[in-house]
Order: C-alpha cells, then structure tokens, then sequence
C-alpha cells in the first residue's frame, strides 16, 4: 500500500534524549504528516509535558502495549531499548526507523542515507501498512556525515581506499555527556575538581580515543562501525575491510562533528571535478576559501542541515589525480541522526 501524504501515527522513543528532541525540531520544520504524536521514554519521563505544533503532549513510559495504532516508530534509546521493543513496534504494525547500533549490520534491515541508497527501503520491501516489515536502521553519525561528503566523489571516480580520522562531539554519547562538558568546563575555569560521570576522563579541554568498545584488533567499536557500515551501504569490495579505516577521537564539541579524510580513486578526479561533484551534491555544502583561510568549523555545521566540505585538495603523496584530502563538518544530530531518520520516514510518505 502506498501512503501519498496521508497523516501518520507516529511514536518517538526516547524522546526527552538530545536525538529526540531533534526529531520534534526536523518533523515540525519539514512539516511531516503526522496524525497522532506519541512521546515515549522511561518512567522517569512519564508525565512531563512537552509541546510540539502548539499542543502540549504527555510524555508516557515505554511499554509493550505503546505501539497500537502507529504507522512509524523513531527510535533513540540505546540499543538495548531498540532490541527488546523495535520487533515488539513492528509486531504492533509499525514501521521501526533506529537510531542505535542493535539493527544495522543484520541481514535484510536496510540501512539508508537518502542521498546514498534511498532504494535498499523498496528493495527491503518496507511500507506503511504492510505489518510484520519491518525496521530500516539509520547508520552511525559519523558514517552519515563521512558519506556524504564522500559518496558524490565516489560515484565520480571509485574510492578504492579511504582513511578517517574523526573529532567527535559530545552530543554522541547524549544529553547527559554534553550537560557533564559543560560543568566540567565552569569547573576547570573556577579551579574546582572536575565531575566525571560520564566519561572517566576529564573532557574540558582535552581530548580521548572514542569512549565505544576497544576491540582486541586494537580498533574501538565506532571505528569499526565506519568501516562496516560503508561496506553495507555501498555493498561492494566483497567485504575487503581493508579499504577502509578509521580513528575516532572525541573532542570537547558540543554537537557537531568533523572529519579529516584520505581518499585514494579508482580513476583520476581533480580538485575541480571534485568540487563540481560536491557543489551540485544535495545536502552538501562547500566553505572552501584558500585565500582567507576559511575552512568548515563544527559551529559552521551546529543546527544546520548540510554537511560542509572543505580542504579539497589534491593529496601530494601522490603523483596523479588519484588522491584528494578532505575536512568535513556535520551536526551530529541533525543529518548525523535526527534529520537522516526523519528523511527515511519522508521516503515511506512518498
Ligand atoms: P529518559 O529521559 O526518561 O531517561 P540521550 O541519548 O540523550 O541520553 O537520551 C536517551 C533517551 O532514551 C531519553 O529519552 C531516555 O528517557 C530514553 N530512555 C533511556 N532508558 C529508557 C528506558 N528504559 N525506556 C524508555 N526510554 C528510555
């Protein structure tokens, strides 16, 4: 059944999280359809007010029985939230759009950035009112904002090898982690000893290796996400992981994360092509001024839609047109999550 604009139920999981309230701000402004509006969290939540569109809405408690009656499902909970309700979602007759992790490498859940592979939704046969189908997981922010920068060369030349070095904000380990930067940042300036609740560093004024899992191969989980998740999205290489790799650093930001990438092409691209393919790249958006300097910074890309692109400039370790370097910044939880799932849902709408 195809829905063409007609209202839907929704229900937004975790929607006191900072990626929630996103999720409000990108439907409110993208003017989604939305019938009912349900705002699930934990029992901590249930009860607080919040208001989107001018009406007051009651935050309730997450149950098994939250999902009657609803046509999309946004998840931002964690992942151990997505795994015991996003099936027990889609059982109801949802469709599950998840943020977290626990989805997104499984075999048959498509895993989408609209601008990349908006049809691996069709090809999952995934719609609206089509109940027991399914879950479509949003990838990783960092994957999300490396791709979009990264896929319109791509589709240009053939990456055939990308190396990323990721400065990641704090909005990625939640509204806790970024409220926990800001008092340890009046802490470090009053000359109090610093909270670490969170993190079990200080993060003012410093920076640390990615706070996600260290795997034994000496890579930490985010990292891995990077490369994983680009196989999936791309489906190619034939799973060669090592045309991929990363390193992910977490840097006292608030909400917007920025990239440093190597890309090495299958066949030539010059600076000038590249810029072309970016220029004309939805979503995408290029501070590339050499002569002052100016460069994408993460409050350029704070609450703002586009990724911005900047650095493009030929890599000199080679001696062809089959390298370029890059500097990219996104809004972790705008395209690096909110915004991305809110555009999924938009392709079910369609
Ligand atoms: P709550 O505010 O009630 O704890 P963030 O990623 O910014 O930390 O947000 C996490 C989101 O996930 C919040 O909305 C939080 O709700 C929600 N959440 C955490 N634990 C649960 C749970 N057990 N059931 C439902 N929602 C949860």
């Amino acid at each position: 059944m195809t829905m063409s604009c007609e209202a839907l139920n929704v229900a937004i999981v975790g929607a006191t999280g900072a990626v929630g309230e996103e999720f409000l701000n990108v439907l409110d402004e993208r003017n989604f359809p939305i019938g009912k509006l349900t705002l699930l969290a934990s029992a901590r939540s249930a009860g607080k007010t919040i208001t989107f569109k001018g009406t007051t809405h009651t935050v309730e408690e997450l149950t098994e029985t939250s999902f009657k009656n609803i046509d999309i499902a946004l998840f931002s909970a964690g992942g151990g939230i997505s795994k015991k309700f996003a099936p027990i979602a889609v059982e109801s007759g949802a469709v599950v759009i998840d943020n977290s992790s626990a989805f997104r490498m499984a075999d048959g859940i498509p895993l989408v950035v609209p601008e990349v592979n908006p049809e691996a939704v069709k090809e999952a046969g995934i719609e609206v009112g089509n109940p027991g189908v399914g879950i479509i997981a949003n990838p990783n922010c960092s994957t999300i904002i490396m791709l979009m920068a990264v896929n319109p060369l791509h589709k240009v030349a053939g990456v055939k090898r990308m190396v990323v070095s990721t400065y990641q904000a704090a909005s990625g380990a939640g509204a806790a982690a970024m409220r926990e930067l800001e008092l340890q940042t009046r802490e470090v300036l009053e000359e109090k000893p610093v909270t670490t609740e969170i993190f079990p560093f200080q993060y003012a004024f410093n920076l640390f290796s990615h706070n996600s899992d260290m795997k034994p191969n000496g890579y930490n989980q985010e990292e891995l996400k990077m490369v994983h998740e680009t196989h999936k999205i791309w489906n190619q290489f034939n799973g060669d992981q090592s045309a991929i790799t990363a390193t992910c650093i977490r840097v006292p930001v608030m909400r917007a994360h920025a990239e440093s990438i190597n890309l090495e092409f299958e066949n030539p691209i010059t600076e000038e092509q590249a810029i072309a393919a970016l220029d004309k790249a939805p979503g995408v958006s290029i501070i590339n001024d050499r002569d002052s300097n100016t460069f994408p910074t993460p409050l350029d890309a704070t609450g703002k839609d586009d990724v911005y692109v900047g650095r493009i400039r030929r890599d000199i370790s080679r001696d062809d047109n089959r390298g370029l370097d890059l500097f990219v910044c996104g809004d972790q939880v705008r395209k690096g999550a909110a915004l991305n799932a809110v555009q999924i849902a938009e392709l079910l709408v369609r």
